[in-house]
C-alpha cells in the first residue's frame, strides 16, 4: 500500500494545478485519473484553442447559490495571475473579444504546461504521481483516506475531489464527484445542464425552418442579459447569447430576445414618419438576415405599407420585437452541456482553501463544486483558482 501526502481524483484543470502547487510545496501527491490522458476537457476547448481565462474575471460572472464563495479563491489567484504563468511558458495568446484569452497555437499548450508545472515539484523536494485509464473501486475513509483501483490502493491524510460535472459524458465526464460528496455527507446543489442550447417546440417549431441564421441579440433569461450572437438550429436556439442567458434559464421561463439592440422601441414608429411606402418586412430585412425578418414579419402578422398601420399596431410590434418571448421546451441536455450548474454546495467548504468543513482533509475543486461560470473562459479561471486554494492547503 503506496502512502502520498495527498490524492488528487481528476486530472482535468482544477486537479492538475492543485497537483502543481502542492507539489512545489514539497508535497508527495499521487493523481488518479479515469482516461487515458490528462486534460482532455483543456484539449477540446475553445474549438482546441483553450479559452484559459478571461481578463475580466470576477465574482459577478459566477452561478452559485452563496454568489460571495467565489471571491476568495478569485481574488486570490486572478486571470493576471494565469496569464504570467501562460506568459512564463513563452505560450503566445490572444484576447477573441470580451476579454477572452485565447493559445495562438494549441491547447496542447496548456495541458503540457501544467504537467511541465507539476513534474516541476522534484525541485522542491516534492513530487506529482499522475496514473491514467485508472478506475476507482473504492475511496474509505478512518482517519486516512483510502483509494482502490484496479491496480492498487494508495493512503493519505487528504483528498482532493477533481472529477468535474457531469457535461458531455461521451468524453468521460461523470458524477462521481456528487457519489463521493453523498458518500460522505456533502450536500449537493441540484445539477444541471448549463451554456447548453435550449429547444423549441409547439409552433415555436417554425423557428426551426431558419436552422443556421444568426443574428446579434440581447438575451434575457431571468433578468440575466447577454449582447452576443443568437443561432437558430434544427433543434431550437444556440449561440453564445443563447449559451449564456441558458444558464439562468429554469424550465417554464420565458427567454426574452431582443433582435433590434440598436434599435429604439419607438424605430418603427419613426419609420412609419420617414418611409411610409415600406412594408415591415422590408424595413426588418435592412435590419437583420432575411430569413429571420420574414419569420418574425409573418408572426407579427402586419400587413402592407407602415403609412397604413395604426401607430398603437407598430408600437406594439416594436415592443414584442425588442423583447421576443420564446418559451423553450427544454435544453439539450448534458449531452450538449458545456459546464454544469449546482453539485456540491458551498455551504459544506471552506472559500479560502475548499476543504469540507465536516470532513477535514476532503476537499472539493473545479465543476465539481457549485460554482459556474458565463462562457469565455470564466470556468477555467475557477478551476485554476480553487486549484491553488486546495493546492495551497493541502
Ligand atoms: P474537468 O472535466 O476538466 O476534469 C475532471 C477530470 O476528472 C477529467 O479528466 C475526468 O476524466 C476525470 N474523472 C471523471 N470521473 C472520474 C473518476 N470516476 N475517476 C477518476 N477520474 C475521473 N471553459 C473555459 O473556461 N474555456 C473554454 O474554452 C471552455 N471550452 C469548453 C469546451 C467544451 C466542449 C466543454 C465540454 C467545456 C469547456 N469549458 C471551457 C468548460 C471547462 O472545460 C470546465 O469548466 C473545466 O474543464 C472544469 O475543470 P475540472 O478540472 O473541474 O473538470
Amino acid at each position: 500500500m503506496a502512502s502520498f501526502d495527498a490524492i488528487i481524483l481528476g486530472a482535468g484543470a482544477a486537479g492538475l494545478m492543485c497537483a502543481a502547487r502542492a507539489g512545489q510545496r514539497g508535497k508527495r501527491v499521487l493523481v488518479l485519473e479515469r482516461a487515458e490522458k490528462p486534460g482532455k476537457k483543456i484539449l477540446i476547448s475553445g474549438g482546441g484553442r483553450c479559452n484559459f481565462t478571461n481578463i475580466g474575471a470576477g465574482p459577478t460572472n459566477y452561478l452559485s447559490a452563496n454568489p460571495h464563495f467565489a471571491k476568495s479563491a478569485l481574488a486570490r489567484y486572478t486571470s493576471r495571475d494565469f496569464l504570467s504563468l501562460v506568459e512564463s511558458y513563452g505560450i503566445a495568446w490572444h484576447e477573441k473579444t470580451l476579454g477572452q484569452l485565447f493559445c495562438d497555437g494549441s491547447a496542447k499548450q496548456i495541458v503540457a504546461m501544467l504537467l511541465e508545472e507539476c513534474a516541476r515539484a522534484r525541485e522542491s523536494g516534492g513530487d506529482v504521481e499522475i496514473r491514467c485509464g485508472e478506475e476507482i473501486a473504492s475511496v474509505e475513509h478512518d482517519g486516512l483516506f483510502k483509494v482502490t483501483t484496479s491496480a492498487e490502493t494508495s493512503t493519505a491524510p487528504a483528498l482532493v475531489i477533481a472529477t468535474g460535472g457531469p457535461s458531455i459524458p461521451k468524453m468521460g465526464a461523470t458524477s462521481y464527484a456528487y457519489e463521493l460528496a453523498r458518500q460522505f455527507g456533502l450536500k449537493l446543489v441540484e445539477p444541471r445542464p448549463a451554456l447548453v442550447p435550449l429547444t423549441l417546440g409547439g409552433e415555436e417549431i417554425l423557428f426551426r425552418d431558419i436552422s443556421g441564421v444568426s443574428a446579434p441579440v440581447v438575451a434575457t433569461a431571468n433578468k440575466a442579459s447577454f449582447a452576443e450572437a443568437a443561432l437558430f438550429t434544427h433543434r431550437g436556439l444556440s449561440g453564445p447569447a443563447i449559451l449564456q442567458a441558458s444558464s439562468y434559464w429554469r424550465p417554464g421561463d420565458p427567454l426574452l430576445v431582443d433582435f433590434l439592440p440598436d434599435q429604439a422601441t419607438e424605430w418603427l414608429m419613426d419609420a412609419k414618419r420617414t418611409s411610409p411606402r415600406v412594408g415591415l418586412k422590408t424595413l426588418l430585412r435592412e435590419a437583420l438576415p432575411a430569413r429571420l425578418a420574414d419569420i418574425l414579419a409573418d408572426r407579427i402578422g402586419i400587413e402592407g405599407d407602415l403609412g397604413n398601420v395604426p401607430d398603437k399596431a407598430l408600437r406594439s410590434a416594436g415592443e414584442r420585437l425588442k423583447r421576443w418571448a420564446f418559451y423553450p421546451n427544454g435544453t439539450e441536455g448534458f449531452a450538449k452541456a458545456e459546464v454544469t450548474v449546482g453539485g456540491i454546495s458551498t455551504a459544506e467548504l471552506s472559500s479560502r482553501t475548499m476543504e469540507a468543513k465536516r470532513l477535514p482533509g476532503l476537499f472539493a475543486i473545479g465543476e465539481a463544486v457549485d460554482v459556474t461560470g458565463w462562457l469565455g473562459g470564466y470556468n477555467f479561471q475557477w478551476a485554476w483558482a480553487s486549484g491553488v486554494a486546495a493546492g495551497d492547503a493541502l
